[in-house]
């Protein structure tokens, strides 16, 4: 894509002088509250003509276009013409080092782990290869529009540097953690109770807080883990309650089962986790699809996080989330890419997805809804939704602007639009990179 298609209507500074203040102009979206539990109307703001003040890498304030332009004379201005300014995508649980094995055929996930998931994630005690592919999974989420992730890395703490390294040099906002398994993997992937203890310390302690980085301890799911190594963890995230902690619960049946009688002292799968201190706010459950209605209280309760990834699910044939059952329920969602058991790099692919499941279980997902949790949702379960995933004054500047006509298909949708939500709902189910036109980390344009 050439610059010009990228920003057509860019515009020089209007002064001279250099300033730290950029006016961007374009439509843009935002939520001032949650379209699950208000009205979307109340929820969204959008402005036909509007525009976002960025000042040292924060929103400084946003409002109709004209009004910014004239109390802001010494501004340099970008003019996105009609392209959607929003917050950029927040993707809140992705596996990094899959990125090369994404879309591998024919299996479920316990036989996808051992067929093509382990044998890549064992390349990653070489430093070299894991900055390479960590730069190359940051580059391929960006052009999607996801300015923050929460990505599990491998056992290797190499995996973890690697990725914090090329997260810092972009200067984005992110999380992720050693993955820790000590049983039911092979020998090269195993660590122990001690060493995983030791090396999330050390890298946690090196790393949570640096820039805009943030660690999560990370156990992979209970079957990979022995009871003494879900200990540790829960001691550690105990003694750093200001860490996330990620794992995966419930995403097949045969999982659950298997989970269950590798640790027969709990009554179901979130308490293999809860009985180890690994509940607890600043949880985050990746795919929790097959939930008793005990699982699903005690997460409310603990304020803990399910994390929908949509395109996983179906791609490895795990299951339909009950979305609106569990919002219902009080819980707290997320939504991710779960990159390389989800199928694509891409929030708006998710969002579809998102869309297409709760369709197949009789709930209709509004356009709102789907956007908020891409964005606001997202970092609300990450404990971001102060610093991220917002336009609103204070609000850290990473943002995208959106084509809502990036391809002849839907562009042709688009054109009948009688409302915004007409005009985006084709880009969310039919848009991919093409319809990035723009990413700013922290206020700066990174095309
Ligand atoms: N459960 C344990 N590990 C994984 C993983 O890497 N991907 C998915 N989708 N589920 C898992
Ligand atoms: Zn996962």
């Amino acid at each position: 894509m050439s610059d010009a298609a990228l920003c057509p209507s860019r515009s020089a500074a209007r002064v001279g002088t250099m300033t730290a203040r950029t006016l961007i102009l374009g439509q843009t979206l935002t939520f001032a509250d949650d379209p699950f539990k208000v009205p979307v109307a109340e929820a969204a703001i959008h402005e036909r003509r509007g525009g976002v003040l960025v000042e040292d890498g924060l929103i400084a304030t946003l409002g109709p276009a004209d009004d910014l332009l004239a109390a802001h004379p010494d501004a340099a201005v970008t003019d996105m013409g009609s392209r959607l300014l929003t917050a950029g995508f927040v993707d809140s649980h992705a596996h990094y080092p899959q990125t090369a094995i994404i879309a591998s055929w024919g299996k479920r996930l316990v036989d996808w782990l051992n067929a093509y998931t382990f044998p890549e994630e064992a390349r990653f005690c070489d430093a070299a290869y894991a900055r390479e592919t960590a730069g190359r999974y940051l580059d391929l989420t960006l052009m999607n529009g996801t300015t923050t992730v929460c990505s599990y890395c491998t056992v290797h703490p190499e995996s973890v540097e690697a990725f914090f390294v090329e997260a810092r040099k972009r200067g984005l906002r992110a999380v992720a953690g050693k993955t820790c398994m000590d049983q039911n993997a092979p020998d090269n992937l195993r660590d122990t109770v001690r060493s995983s203890h030791d090396d999330s310390k050390r890298l946690l302690e090196r790393w949570h807080g640096v820039d805009r980085l943030g660690y999560a301890i990370t156990p992979r799911f209970s079957p990979t883990s022995t009871p003494g190594q879900l200990e540790a963890l829960g001691a550690l995230w105990a003694e750093h309650p200001e860490c996330l902690m990620q794992t995966h619960l419930s995403e097949q049946t045969d999982e659950v089962e298997w989970a269950l009688s590798l640790h027969p002292d709990a009554r179901d799968y979130l308490e293999t986790y809860e009985m180890h201190g690994l509940l607890g706010e600043g949880a985050l459950y990746g795919h929790a699809i097959h939930l008793t209605e005990r699982e699903r209280a005690r997460i409310a309760e603990a304020d803990a996080s399910v994390v929908h990834c949509p395109t996983s699910n179906t791609f490895i044939g795990s299951g339909l989330l009950d979305l609106t059952g569990l919002v219902a329920g009080g819980n707290r969602i997320a939504l991710a890419t779960d990159t390389g058991g989800g199928s694509s790099f891409s929030m708006l692919r998710t969002m579809a997805a998102a869309y297409e499941i709760a369709q197949l279980r009789g709930a209709v997902l509004h356009p709102a809804q789907l956007y908020w949790l891409a964005t606001s949702g997202s970092a609300r379960a990450m404990r971001l939704d102060d610093r991220i995933g917002r336009l609103a004054p204070g609000i850290e500047a990473d943002l995208i602007a959106l084509d809502l006509a990036s391809t002849p298909a839907i562009a042709q949708r688009a054109d009948r639009a009688e409302d915004i939500w007409e005009a985006l709902f084709p880009t969310i189910m039919m848009g991919d990179d093409r319809a990035v036109a723009q990413v700013w980390i922290a206020g700066r344009a990174m095309r």
